[in-house]
């Protein structure tokens, strides 16, 4: 496995401090409305570390308990919202999600877990994104929603709900594997003016301070995540996004293959701990 070294150069950029690595250690337990969530787990056998966490684990108590019950988070709002568009019909074929979904979004209860995944009947690896479009497109006679949008966002989030607790669990090997080993280059290459690699913080850096924020492990399983920063629901490749953006990087683009095989990576490596969605950050 490539290993990556700590953060040299590009430190001047940042004000990092150490002296709180084994933040998780501290950590309460994360319970929402009577359902546990691993917000820990061992690390998949590829990784060289031994434990994974949860972003959760590195956000102040504060951030945290907006977390622990759905009346306080501010990413549920948007979920209710999706509720709505779940009944509203749209497109050419006068239909609603509820029209064909008929047990409603618990239908999809377990499907955030495994995506991104294989699609066998459109050859290539789709994100949760790529369903919901198909189906839009496909089944309803509508137009595609922008992913990372608004209206994508609340729907990952209404449909990721149905999946709370459970533990991710996407897999790695088969037809995926391709886009997969894609996704861990991408991981280990370094990128932008401050010439760093993912690894490089949320590998080699987790539990320090950077600037204002705790690095955690950048793990995807809590997404969408409702910012504080932007106070909306955000997608994980937004999110891709705007680290890279951070070390000033010519980003990729927000529904392109380098980041659905980095979706599916950065999953992988979170596989063991539950979803979350809609989590809170920063
Ligand atoms: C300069 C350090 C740095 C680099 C390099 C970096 N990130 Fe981040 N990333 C951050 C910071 C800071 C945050 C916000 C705090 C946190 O959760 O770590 C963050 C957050 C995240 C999160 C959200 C985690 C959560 O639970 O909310 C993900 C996912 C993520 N990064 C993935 C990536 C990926 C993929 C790359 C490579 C393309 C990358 N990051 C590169 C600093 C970095
Ligand atoms: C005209 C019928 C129809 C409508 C309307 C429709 N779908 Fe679908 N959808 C299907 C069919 C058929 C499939 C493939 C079989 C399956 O998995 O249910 C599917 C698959 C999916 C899947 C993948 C499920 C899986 O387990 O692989 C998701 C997610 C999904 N639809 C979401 C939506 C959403 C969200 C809407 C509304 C924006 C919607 N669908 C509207 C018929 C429809």
């Amino acid at each position: 496995m490539k290993k990556v070294t700590t953060l040299c150069a590009a430190i001047s950029a940042f004000t990092l401090s150490t002296g709180f690595a084994n933040a998780a250690a501290h950590a309460p337990v994360l319970s929402i409305d009577g359902v546990v969530i691993a917000t820990s787990a061992p690390a998949p056998d590829f990784l060289d570390m031994d434990e994974i966490f949860s972003g959760w684990v590195y956000r102040i108590a504060e951030t945290q308990a907006l977390q622990m019950n759905d009346f306080d988070n501010p990413g549920m709002i948007f979920v209710d919202i999706a509720l709505d568009t779940w009944n509203r019909v749209e497109g050419s074929e006068g239909k609603s999600c509820a029209s064909c979904h008929l047990a409603g979004p618990e239908e999809f209860a377990g499907l955030r877990t495994v995506t991104p995944r294989w699609n066998e009947e459109a050859g290539a690896v789709w994100s949760m994104e790529d369903y919901v479009n198909y189906s839009r497109v496909e089944y309803m006679g509508a137009e595609p929603w922008k992913v990372g949008g608004a209206d994508m966002n609340g729907m990952v989030a209404l449909i990721s709900l149905q999946s709370r607790g459970m533990p991710m669990n996407v897999a790695i090997d088969g037809p995926a594997a391709e886009t997969w080993a894609l996704g861990e280059e991408l991981y280990f290459t370094r990128f932008g003016q401050l010439d760093m690699a993912c690894a490089n913080c949320h590998e080699d850096n987790y539990g320090v301070m950077i600037r204002a924020d705790r690095l955690s492990q950048g793990q995807s399983n809590g997404f969408p995540a409702y910012r504080l920063k932007n106070a909306k629901l955000n997608g994980i490749q937004s999110r891709f996004l705007g680290c890279m953006q951070n070390i000033r990087a010519t980003p990729f683009s927000v529904g392109g293959p380098e980041f659905l095989a980095l979706e599916l990576y950065v999953a992988s490596r979170g596989n063991g701990l539950s979803v979350e969605g809609p989590s809170v950050r920063n």
